[in-house]
């Protein structure tokens, strides 16, 4: 019994040594575990008040106690120095300036197609959609270009293997619109069209803005006026437009719409070659061919329908020379857009 004053102090001087919980609970095992040594010494009580004396038993607990509580007040030594180092280790300074995120912006092109749905929504268009994978009825035939048509080979057209293609213009959602809503109607169909085709001014994939208004009087004149209302309220400036004839096999008669060159003003320059031009779009008025395949009756419904580059418009608005920077996503081009409205 000599002994329990230096086990009970080694006992402690180890648990006050442990450094971490897993080094602490072994200590805790070794002494007071079911077979550690202050344990044992409690199971043999009866040899131990033989030879020590009843009180014996009384110190061996009074040291089981001291070193639950030493154990006790380790372990929370030892867990406030860990969240001590963690603080240190994560430690942010609060106070520092915030780095700040870029805010983003709507692309040059989806800005363009917003204002151009806001101008026609407010003349009375619908805005209609249609797939971008396309069959060759609503692409070509029902738009009166059979498959030996020559003005196939002006479309550079992507087939799928099974015989559907990407369109190639926003046309097709013409003939589904009529189809599906039949005449009166008048509405605008903004989207994708795809042709393998691609230079300063050709894209492969591009942004079309398809017109179209059928009803009992509708007349080349109404076109004529609605494009340039358009163009007016889209440059926000008094430009000159021309109608110059031209050839669709869905419109007749066709034209192409020039509008005075946002440049120069009409005087020439590189942009318009020197013309005071700029082409913007194809027109017409839809051929009887075309209302007939889509259930109109030619005989009772006239339409027009024109078919517009929107990248063109988004060039000509924002003053962009080469098509394909819309395109590449070059965050530096991007950005200055950020501060145009709509
Ligand atoms: C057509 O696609 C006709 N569907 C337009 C039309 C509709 C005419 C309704 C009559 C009635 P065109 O291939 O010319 O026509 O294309 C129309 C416009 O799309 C062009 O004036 C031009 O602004 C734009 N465009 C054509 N090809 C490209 C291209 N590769 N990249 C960018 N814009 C293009
Ligand atoms: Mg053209």
């Amino acid at each position: 019994m000599a002994d329990l004053a230096v086990i009970t102090r080694q006992a402690l001087d180890e648990v006050a040594a442990c450094g971490d919980l897993a080094a602490l609970e072994d200590a805790r095992v070794r002494w007071l575990g079911k077979k550690g040594r202050i344990t044992e010494l409690l199971k043999s009580a009866g040899k131990l008040v033989a030879s020590a004396g009843p009180e014996a038993v009384a110190r061996v607990q009074k040291a089981r106690a001291d070193l639950e509580v030493a154990i006790v007040a380790r372990r929370a030594e030892i867990s406030r120095a860990d969240i001590e180092r963690k603080l240190v280790a994560e430690r942010m300074d609060v106070t520092l300036p915030g780095r700040g995120e870029e805010p983003g912006g709507l692309h040059p092109v989806t800005k363009t197609r917003l204002r151009i749905e806001t101008l026609f929504r407010q003349a009375g268009f619908d805005v209609a959609s249609g797939p971008e994978i396309e069959d060759d009825f609503h692409n070509f035939g029902a738009l009166n270009i059979p498959p030996d048509h020559p003005a196939r080979a002006m479309h550079d057209t992507f087939y799928f293997p099974d015989g559907r293609l990407l369109r190639t213009h926003t046309s097709p959602v013409q003939i589904r619109a009529l189809l599906e809503h039949g005449a009166p109607l008048a509405l605008i169909a903004p989207g994708r069209v795809y042709r393998c085709d691609s230079d300063m001014t050709h894209s492969p994939m591009f942004h079309q803005l398809e017109g179209l208004a059928v009803g009992e009087n509708v007349s080349f004149a109404n076109m004529k006026a609605v494009l340039h209302g358009f163009l007016q309220a889209f440059f926000e400036r008094d430009l000159a437009m021309r109608l110059r004839p031209s050839y669709f096999p869905f419109t007749e008669p066709s034209a192409e719409v020039d509008m005075s060159c946002v440049f120069c003003d009409g005087k020439g320059c590189r942009t318009c070659k020197h013309s005071g031009w700029l082409e913007i779009s194809g027109c017409g008025m839809v051929h009887p061919n075309v209302l007939h395949a889509s259930g109109v009756d030619p005989e009772r419904y006239t339409g027009y329908a024109f078919g517009a580059g929107i990248d063109r418009l988004a060039m000509l608005r924002y003053g962009v020379n080469d098509l394909r920077l819309f395109f590449e996503n070059d965050l530096r081009f991007l950005r200055q857009f950020r501060a145009f409205g709509a």
